[in-house]
């Protein structure tokens, strides 16, 4: 069957009748890559799989949320959409907002966002806003702003994002025939980790799976607020996906972790950066750096000996799937920068062959 995007594959799990109009760049249907070199220099009794949500056509996560808030935003009569953003909720209400024909206001922390999502909020035809302060400021603001004037809010705080990037779990319980085993994501304003309890849950009750995950979510080390139980006034972090000090769904974040007998743990940078480029090494899979933090926290998680009991009782492997939430090419500038630089040299094949030999290539 065609796919069609997440509001007609998994309408009935969704808040549409046959009256909303449907705004959709099919999103979805990401794949769910098995990391086998990972796996096996990691813990071969662990299968890791890798749920590549930068493949959706604003190349991260958000898509599955936008179709439905700016669906029904539509059906509601809304002529202008708001977000506050690290950058991929602002590129992805952009290009949702475009197809809809309705204007897109978006806030962006000032010289904080990555460039590949800047450039997708201004190439789709946003109001692009920088403020002068950090991400918690900017959702402050739209909060206020919609509360004042008729502009819907499509942060993650709108409940119809929740909804829709949900179905993410549902994906994964469809290709794996099960739930897994754990379920490692990055955790920023906990709109995601919110999405995902919420559809494992649900499928639950409708019976497609008997047992439910264990989510563990990982926050970077001083943008942590859930883990040290504080908000953060100044967060910082090389993941500025995540740089929040603030998560406006800190409540539901703390309620997966609790109902799924999970983790919510924090990860220094240098941890973020190797698994980053590991994912890109080993398994050619180009991510952001937010959402390298998934399979970092594994690796923590696996050397302090956490899944040693699991492993221990049963027979059967283990699956974790890590969330990969964005596109590598998002941030271009850290890709280079944490990458050697070309050689340049003339069009001359002896020179190209002696430098080829020096960097002991195999012919
Ligand atoms: N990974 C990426 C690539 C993100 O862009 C975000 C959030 C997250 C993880 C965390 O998800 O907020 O639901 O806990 N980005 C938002 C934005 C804040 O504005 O694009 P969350």
């Amino acid at each position: 069957m065609e796919w069609g995007g997440i509001i007609n594959h998994y309408r009935d799990y969704l808040p549409v009748t046959e009256k909303t109009p449907v705004i959709t760049l099919l999103e979805g249907n990401t794949p769910l890559i098995r990391a086998k070199n990972l796996s096996e220099e990691l813990d071969p009794r662990i299968q890791i799989y890798l749920k590549y949500e930068g493949l959706n056509p604003t190349a991260s996560f958000k898509d599955r949320g936008m179709t439905v808030a700016v669906s029904r935003a539509l059906e509601k009569g809304t002529e202008a959409v708001i977000c506050a953003s690290t950058g991929n909720t602002s590129a992805s209400a952009a290009a949702y907002a475009a197809r809809a024909k309705i204007s897109c206001i978006v806030l962006i922390p000032k010289d904080a966002i990555a460039l590949g999502k800047l450039s997708q909020a201004l190439v789709h035809g946003a109001r692009v806003i920088a403020v002068d302060g950090n991400f918690d400021d900017a959702l402050r603001l739209v909060r206020e702003i919609t509360s004042k004037y008729p502009i819907t809010l499509v942060n993650s705080l709108n409940p119809d994002r929740i909804e829709g990037q949900k179905t993410a779990a549902f994906e994964i319980c469809d290709v794996l025939g099960v739930a897994p085993h754990y379920q490692a994501m990055p955790v920023g304003n906990a709109g995601n980790i919110t999405a995902y309890w919420k559809g494992y849950k649900e499928y639950q009750t409708g019976g497609k799976i008997q047992t439910l995950p264990k989510i563990l979510g990982f926050q970077a080390a001083k943008s942590a607020p859930i883990v040290n139980g504080h908000l953060i006034r100044n967060p910082e972090t090389i993941a500025t996906a995540i740089r929040i000090g603030n998560p406006a769904r800190w409540t539901e974040a703390v309620r997966a972790k609790k109902e799924s007998r999970g983790l919510i743990e924090k990860i220094e940078d240098e941890e973020i950066l190797k698994a980053y480029k590991l994912l890109a090494d080993r398994e050619g899979i180009f991510v952001e750096p937010a959402s390298a933090i998934s399979l970092a926290g594994i690796m923590k998680l696996h050397e302090k000996g956490y899944f040693e009991s699991h492993l221990s009782n049963k027979n059967s492997k283990l699956i974790v799937v890590c969330i990969l939430t964005g596109h590598g090419l998002k941030d271009p500038d850290l890709a280079i920068s944490k990458s050697s630089s070309p050689v340049v040299l003339p069009p001359d094949e002896k020179k190209i062959m002696k430098a080829i030999n020096q960097r002991s290539f195999t012919l």
